[in-house]
């Protein structure tokens, strides 16, 4: 099974290059900026990586963010997480990134989007991975404050495919984003938005009737309203659902009482994906392999999964159908 996943050709659509930063280069990069960080050493970095829920790991993660500070630190960074890409087959990936992280702190947008796009063009000549860019509003923010990240981010319109919404859930409904989220439709941005991760079905109905987004991040606690699952269903929309990040965030307290399966089992388009994989303790294949081995899930529902993995990307029709066509391939073959 492990090899048929390494193998196996998928595309990752749940994914902050922020999270993917591995304590090497936190390191490293705290050295060259000159930026102290509270931990004497990588072990120490690692016993800090337990958490409670998802606004612990927040914090950590928003503390990890702050040594990034030059155009070759995101290049740096980015192209670190396509190395982990090319290695594990993963031929399409949609990068979110958190450009009020950075700009917060001082750093322009420019800087940010800059080294993340050396990285996708040195990727695509390289390795051939093609890439999308997801950028996110940070929900514990103002509704203005995206406004502000909204206009910024209009000289690299070309750059982007979509508008997310992350960060804390809880007391951030995605109701106080409906304004700026039709202003980035009419900008041509695709809608996407973290929900259900730990709030509840309501922000849900709200992400996908209020921000009219096409594609839900988590969604986990759909589940528990039949009627929104069914809606779901009707209008084909897919979940990124990311399975280490529930278990390290405590959104379920083992594997193997995941949803996963049973969402599968409902008739819901859901999809494998790492998350914060730096964070969370794996990468993309070894989400595949944890949950895979914990739910005991056959080579035809993996084979669903990475299918779902490109029909739900954000790529055009072709593009679609000739990777979903390379899954049926390799099915055939292994
Ligand atoms: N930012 C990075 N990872 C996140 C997650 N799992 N939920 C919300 N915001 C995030
Ligand atoms: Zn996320």
């Amino acid at each position: 099974m492990k090899n048929f996943i390494q193998k196996l050709p998928k595309a990752e659509l749940h994914l902050h290059i922020e999270g993917s930063f591995e304590p090497e280069l936190m390191f490293a990069l705290a050295q060259r900026n000159k930026i102290e960080i509270p931990y004497k050493s990588i072990e120490e970095v690692k016993e800090a990586y337990k958490f409670s829920c998802l606004q612990d790991f927040l914090n950590i993660y928003y503390a990890g963010a702050s040594v990034l500070i030059n155009e070759q630190d995101f290049y740096e960074l980015t192209m670190a997480y396509f190395t982990h890409c090319h290695e594990e087959n993963i031929v399409h990936t949609e990068i979110m990134f958190d450009p009020q992280t950075h700009t917060e702190r001082g750093i322009a947008f420019e800087t940010v989007i800059n080294g993340i796009q050396r990285a996708r063009n040195e990727a695509h000549e390289k390795w051939n991975i093609s890439s999308l860019l997801i950028m996110s509003y940070l929900r514990h923010l103002s509704e203005e404050a995206a406004f502000e990240t909204l206009k910024q981010s209009l000289p690299y319109k070309h750059l982007i495919k979509a508008v997310g919404l992350d960060s804390s859930e809880n007391g951030n409904p995605p109701s106080k984003f409906y304004n700026v989220f039709e202003a980035s439709a009419k900008e041509g941005y695709v809608l996407l938005a973290h929900a259900g991760e730990e709030g509840p079905a309501e922000y849900v109905w709200e992400a996908i009737d209020g921000l009219k987004i096409v594609r839900i991040d988590h969604g986990n606690n759909c589940l528990t309203d039949d009627k929104l699952v069914a809606e779901i269903i009707k209008r084909d929309m897919a979940l990124t659902v990311c399975p280490l990040s529930n278990l390290e965030l405590k959104v379920v307290t083992d594997l193997k009482q995941h949803p996963l399966k049973t969402m599968l089992n409902k008739g819901i388009k859901a999809t494998v994906n790492s998350d914060d994989p730096a964070y969370f303790g794996g990468y993309l294949n070894q989400n595949f392999i944890a949950i895979q081995e914990a739910l005991n899930l056959s080579k035809e529902d993996l084979v669903v999964l990475a299918k779902n993995s490109f029909q739900y990307s954000l790529l055009d029709e072709n593009s679609k159908t000739e990777l979903m066509n390379l899954v049926d391939e390799y099915a055939l073959k292994n």
